[in-house]
């Protein structure tokens, strides 16, 4: 099978097969940030699935700048035994576990930020939803240096603590993505207005990362192939930047597409057409192919062996990237290699609400949810309703808003002293 193909990176390292468990934030982490056992043994569970390459979901690089209120965080080694335990779970197995280094830059909710931070003071409009974001402050020029540095302080954290390569979230609408977008990105100095002003910061992060970790670890990107927003980064904009960081020597690039605006990552908002296909990005990708070297994945939208095996045996891309799928099947590498799984059924749960079914929002807690499961131990449960989700994790969500609010956290602190 083309997918149980080994494949070796520019760094040397090799991935055991061409199916990546792609980046989904698990959002279960409690008031300090730091990731639990129950975050941990749902990671063991993919490990045990045998995916060539699982990704963490998006970890913080700012602790003043959190996306959802359960992220993790890595700005300095507090919870260095914590991560240490995460990164074993692929010990020994040749199986390798990135973690996805991310700063949310104007898409984090309001409530749990002090302030909000972007390129340009732009704010984020998503219908029905825009409550919960706030209006974000411009970043000075010192604050841009300050975060490459934490890009590369947060990457060499992890790879001490075990992770075998980090991933730089450049994608869906978050700062690095925020800096491409000409239309979050309004600055007038040199991090805005050409492509190559708005490029800088992402190759600015990524030379940052690759001083602090070495040439012999894998630093890779997701990237959006676009924002699918008029006057956004557009796909021609978005295979210059491939270019440029292939051109730096960066390992694996990740494609994907979309915002918070425009969610196009996980099919809402795209064409039916392209729903309704498999591989939601597949004609950038090829068009892209074309123009680099360096190993493409693709993710969003991957749902038959058949498609997978095409696309790896025409050299349209080197690794299938799926991430829903991963919730409902933790062991899908293995039972796709056995041939016991050939296509993967993955309900969408709607609720009737149309701002709440297109903004991808119920989609995406209700794999929130499996991912607790997993953790948990606890098979998936494929009827679990819309609404019943809904419930569940609105009552969590509160809990964790409340307890970060900075009343809560003096209380705690003053608490400590005593
Ligand atoms: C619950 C959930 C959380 C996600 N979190 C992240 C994330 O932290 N970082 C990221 O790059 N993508 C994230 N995504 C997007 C996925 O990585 C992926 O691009 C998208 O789900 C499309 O792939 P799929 O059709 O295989 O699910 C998330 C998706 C879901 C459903």
């Amino acid at each position: 099978m083309n997918l149980e193909k080994e494949l070796t990176l520019a760094c040397g390292a090799k991935l055991q097969n061409r199916i990546a468990k792609s980046a989904m934030s698990e959002n279960m982490s409690p008031r300090h940030h730091g990731p639990t056992k129950a975050l941990i043994h749902a990671y063991q569970r993919w490990a045990d699935g045998g995916s060539g390459l699982l990704l963490t979901g998006n970890i913080m690089i700012d602790r003043k700048a959190i996306g959802e209120p359960g992220n993790v965080v890595v700005e300095d080694k507090t919870d260095f035994e914590s991560l240490q335990q995460w990164a074993k779970v692929v010990e020994g197995t040749g199986l390798h576990l990135w973690a996805q280094i991310n700063h949310p830059g104007r898409q984090a909710i309001g409530a749990i930020n002090k302030e909000v931070v972007a390129p340009s003071a732009v704010m984020t409009k998503v219908e029905g939803m825009s409550a919960f974001f706030k209006q974000p402050r411009a970043l000075t020029e010192a604050e841009i240096f300050n975060l490459i540095e934490r890009f590369g302080n947060t990457a060499a954290i992890l790879k001490e603590a075990g992770f075998t390569g980090v991933q730089i979230h450049g994608a869906h609408g978050y700062l690095v993505s925020q800096f491409l977008s000409p239309l979050v990105n309004q600055r007038k100095d040199q991090w805005g207005g050409s492509l190559e002003n708005r490029a800088r910061f992402v190759l600015e992060v990524y030379r940052n990362i690759r001083k602090k970790v070495g040439d012999d670890f894998p630093v890779g990107i997701k990237i959006n192939s676009a924002d699918f927003q008029r006057g956004g980064f557009t796909d021609e904009e978005s295979m210059k930047v491939v270019q440029l960081l292939g051109a730096e020597g960066i390992d694996l690039i990740e494609v994907s597409g979309g915002t918070y605006e425009k969610p196009a990552m996980i099919g809402s908002s795209q064409k039916k057409s392209t729903q309704e296909r498999e591989a939601y990005f597949l004609d950038y990708i090829k068009k892209v192919r074309k123009l680099v070297k360096t190993p493409l994945m693709l993710t969003g939208g991957f749902r038959t062996v058949a498609t997978m095996e095409r696309a790896i045996a025409e050299g349209e891309l080197d690794v299938v990237g799926m991430a829903r799928p991963f919730t409902l099947y933790p062991d899908l590498p293995n039972r796709i290699f056995d041939g016991t799984l050939t296509h993967l059924d993955i309900p969408v749960p709607k609720t009737g609400i149309k701002s709440l079914d297109t903004s991808g929002f119920v989609d995406v807690m209700w794999h929130e949810i499996h991912i607790k499961r997993l953790g948990e131990g606890k098979k998936p449960n494929p009827k679990l309703s819309a609404y019943s989700i809904i419930g569940h994790n609105l009552a969590a969500t509160i809990k964790k808003l409340l307890f970060g609010l900075p009343i809560f956290q003096r209380t705690r602190n003053e608490k400590k002293r005593v």
